[in-house]
């Protein structure tokens, strides 16, 4: 061990302290032995660094810090230089706040559109989600702070995040909700990650031996520590036993005394409890010497700069007809849309940034070589309909020669802890946009919202331009665009469906039950809709741009790909060029085709360059549930160069040779795998590809410490299924009101465990046994327990509290 010499001074109450928080956001220290505590605040698109009262939440106020685009906004960007450099921004900012750990990125996989945190994450694929978080941990990392990936992992739904168990074949696992995290760690080099809220197969994310040892630690050689999310431990000595080295935030002294106790009836061996204090100690003394003689200033000006730069570069043109974009000079424009004068520039919950500064589009518009006839909102941001306003934009419309729109998904959309229950924008802003197009033919939409949307009224606008939650600095990057300052070059990083009933976990998802079945396998997102043949709206990987490419004379060989890319136009530009690869015919079922790699590339007009794409080991493997290992399928592989995922510009053929022929499914017992027609996956085919039986999900019985607070209303004691009903009702009233209350959802997802996990220790483990028996309808055994464990865990507190000042 690397830290022997201090680990040989320390008591095993020193230890069990040590590998659990002091308070939201801290380690714990300890003088005697010269640890010091290191500081962990949210990320990634901007710090969240709270000096006050801490919380989970972004309830409570946080220092000032540049406002980033969010994730899902910046894959958009296609471009790991870029997510670098946001990366070492941050990693500055933190720095200078004071802050070890940035916790971020956030890369789980957009299962389904309707995910609360979508804005969070960056894909609905793998690979590149994988490559821009690595990008944003080298960043994050380069500048002495350490990136905290998260969540490890299958954590794709927000509804009762805490008290779910995510159901999922060791193939989908593997290839579709871990490679992500496999490029961020082995790539990014990451030094910590963050452990997820729910179950995997039943076994909690940050108790899994799988994941965190087997997966994690064994095949990826990860060497930094596992940190839970606030309030994921479930019981913490066989997390330690598995992997796992920091409870957060502060479960106070009993989770301590959990892993002692774990360590004396052999939950927990003293040698893991001993690699999990060094593998600790090492990024608490690591992060303390990096953090000597820090500056304690940042640039605002020029990190705002930067969050233009970024927000320029990822915003999506999904549309242009008659080249309606660039805005010609001079010409006249109806600037309409209450989000032109009051940017949603960012999502809700743990990653709530306290911007620095914001842009608005009203605020900057007149700076740019345009005639504004005038500046409406429009609408209401509450979803009212709001007449005088609405003339008011429509006589507007009526008068200038364009209409730039703003409009989109409302702040109390997306958040997190809870999903979204369809893909509609606001009806009054719909309504208000079908006015405007027959007013105005000339309609420029500008489109905030931080995942996909369904579109029906896309034929409205003669041009779309999508900015996803782009930043502090979004509307003069919107504006550098619209006025052809910048040329856009972002591309969908997801789909755009036609309708929420076209994707593919749209009968399962999001999951009422205890367990969450994850019945579509390998088919998210174009995965999906290309094997199904589902027409989509837009496609993974489409963009505009105001000059167009050209692609010719592909050659490729056993290392990779390489094609001369031409911009034919007259404007300098960027085109994101993506390698796609598919085995026609496969004997182990797979996706049409899928993204294995890309390019952006920066041509001037005219101009043009020989790209290369190098293969990887990701290129052909499969992850053989047979074997158990990464494998590759003999065959003739159609290897793709396309401008999206459904415009293909040059294909060849390769043969490559398989690794094994030991191929582990029986295809007639999963027809709808080979086929991709997974929306309606029967039991049967389901046991066949899980392998095992498909564990109950549903809700009945006595309740446990894991069940979520929300199960309370069928609850055997009437106390507590009133205690259900006034939650029910004051969420509904937060919910009614347009601002959903966090603390609320959060309460009510949780399970009764928490109780002890995040109340800094006064509430006790077993106080919590006493709530779940009372709610159990165990009234008088109940309340004994916590009143006589108020009383225990008081004395236990203050026992255990002098053990370690004896040590002192
Ligand atoms: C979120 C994490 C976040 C943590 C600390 C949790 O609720 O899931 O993403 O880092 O809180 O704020």
């Amino acid at each position: 061990m690397k830290h022997q010499d201090i680990i040989e001074k320390m008591t095993i109450e020193e230890k069990a302290a040590f590998l659990s928080g002091k308070g939201e956001w801290q380690s714990r220290d300890f003088e005697r032995l010269g640890i010091p505590s290191v500081f962990c605040s949210d990320g990634p698109h901007g710090v969240r660094k709270q000096a006050g009262a801490g919380d989970h939440l972004g309830l409570n106020a946080s220092v000032p810090a540049t406002c980033f685009p969010t994730a899902a906004t910046i894959a958009g960007s296609w471009d790991e230089e870029l997510g670098e450099e946001i990366g070492s921004t941050l990693g500055e900012e933190a720095m200078a706040e004071g802050v070890n750990v940035l916790l971020g990125p956030g890369l789980n996989i957009k299962r389904s559109p309707l995910c609360g945190r979508n804005f969070e994450y960056f894909s609905e694929d793998p690979y590149l989600a994988g490559k821009m978080a690595a990008s944003y941990v080298k960043g994050i990392q380069s500048k002495g702070v350490y990136a905290c990936p998260k969540h490890f992992a299958v954590n794709s739904q927000e509804l009762r995040r805490m008290a779910m168990n995510s159901v999922i074949d060791e193939r989908t696992l593997r290839e579709i909700y871990l490679t992500g995290f496999e490029i961020a760690v082995k790539e990014g080099k990451a030094k910590t990650i963050m452990s997820a809220y729910n179950e995997i197969n039943g076994t909690y994310a940050n108790e899994n031996k799988h994941l965190l040892n087997d997966i994690l630690r064994e095949e990826w050689g990860f060497d930094g520590i596992v940190i839970t999310d606030w309030g994921a431990s479930n019981d913490h000595a066989r997390g330690v036993a598995a992997g796992s080295n920091l409870e957060m935030p502060n479960p106070g002294l009993d989770s301590a005394r959990e892993l002692i106790e774990g360590l004396k009836c052999g939950k927990v061996k003293m040698s893991d409890i001993d690699e999990r204090v060094d593998e600790l100690l090492d990024a608490v003394l690591t992060l303390n010497e990096n953090a000597k003689g820090k500056s304690e200033e940042f640039d605002k000006n020029a990190h705002h700069n930067i969050a233009r730069k970024a927000a320029a570069e990822s915003a999506i043109l999904l549309k242009n007809e008659g080249a309606i974009l660039p805005l010609k000079s001079g010409i006249s424009v109806a600037v309409i849309g209450d989000f032109a004068f009051v940017p949603r520039y960012q999502g809700a919950g743990s990653s709530l940034v306290n911007p620095t500064k914001i842009e608005t589009v009203v605020g900057m518009i007149d700076n740019y070589n345009l005639k504004i006839v005038g500046k409406s909102r429009g609408y209401s941001r509450d979803g009212e309909e709001d007449a005088a306003t609405r003339k008011e934009a429509l006589d507007l419309a009526a008068k200038a020669d364009v209409v730039l729109f703003f409009f989109g998904l409302n702040e109390d959309s997306e958040s997190e802890g809870m999903d979204r229950n369809h893909m509609r924008i606001p009806q009054n802003q719909i309504n208000l946009l079908q006015e405007l197009g027959q007013v105005n033919p000339n309609l420029v939409g500008i489109i905030s919202a931080g995942s996909a949307i369904e579109m029906p009224w896309h034929h409205h606008f003669k041009a779309l331009l999508h900015c996803y939650l782009n930043g502090q600095a979004g509307a003069g990057a919107v504006l550098d665009i619209l006025t052809g300052d910048v040329n856009p070059s972002g591309k969908l990083s997801e789909s755009i469906p036609r309708r929420l009933e076209d994707t593919s976990c749209y009968r399962y998802y999001p999951s009422r039950e205890r367990t969450s079945e994850y019945r579509e396998s390998l088919y998210v997102g174009y995965r999906y809709y290309d094997t199904a043949n589902i027409p989509v709206l837009y496609p993974f990987g489409f963009g505009l741009s105001y000059t167009s490419f050209e692609y010719s004379n592909m050659k490729a060989d056993k290392d990779g790909v390489s094609f001369i890319l031409k911009n034919c136009g007259s404007r300098d530009g960027a085109e994101v060029c993506q390698l796609y690869v598919s085995l026609k015919g496969a004997k182990v079922f797979r996706p049409k085709k899928e993204l294995k790699g890309f390019k952006k590339i920066f041509l001037k007009a005219g101009e043009s360059k020989e790209v290369r794409i190098s293969f990887d080991d990701k290129t052909f493997r499969y992850f053989n549930v047979k074997t158990n290992k990464w494998e590759i399928e003999e065959g003739n592989y159609t290897i793709m160069i396309g401008a999206s995922s459904a415009d293909i510009k040059l294909s060849t053929g390769l043969y490559v040779d398989g690794t094994t022929t030991d191929y582990p499914y029986d295809a007639s017992g999963i027809p709808s795998y080979y086929s991709g027609n997974i929306q309606l996956v029967e039991d049967n085919e389901y046991r066949n590809l899980l392998g095992t039986d498909i564990p109950d999900g549903k809700w009945s019985g006595l309740l446990g410490k894991n069940d979520a607070i929300c199960q309370m209303y069928y609850a055997k004691s009437g106390l507590a299924r009133f205690a259900y009903k006034r939650l029910t009702a004051m969420k509904k009233k937060a919910d009614e009101s347009g601002k959903p209350d966090l603390n609320i959802l959060f309460i009510y997802n949780m399970p009764f465990r928490a109780m002890a996990k995040m109340t800094a220790g006064a509430v006790s483990s077993e106080m919590v046994d006493g709530i779940v028996r009372l709610v159990n309808g165990h009234f008088f055994k109940g309340v004994g327990k916590i009143i006589g464990g108020y009383f225990r865990n008081a004395k236990r507190n203050k026992e255990y509290e002098n053990r370690l000042k004896k040590a002192e």
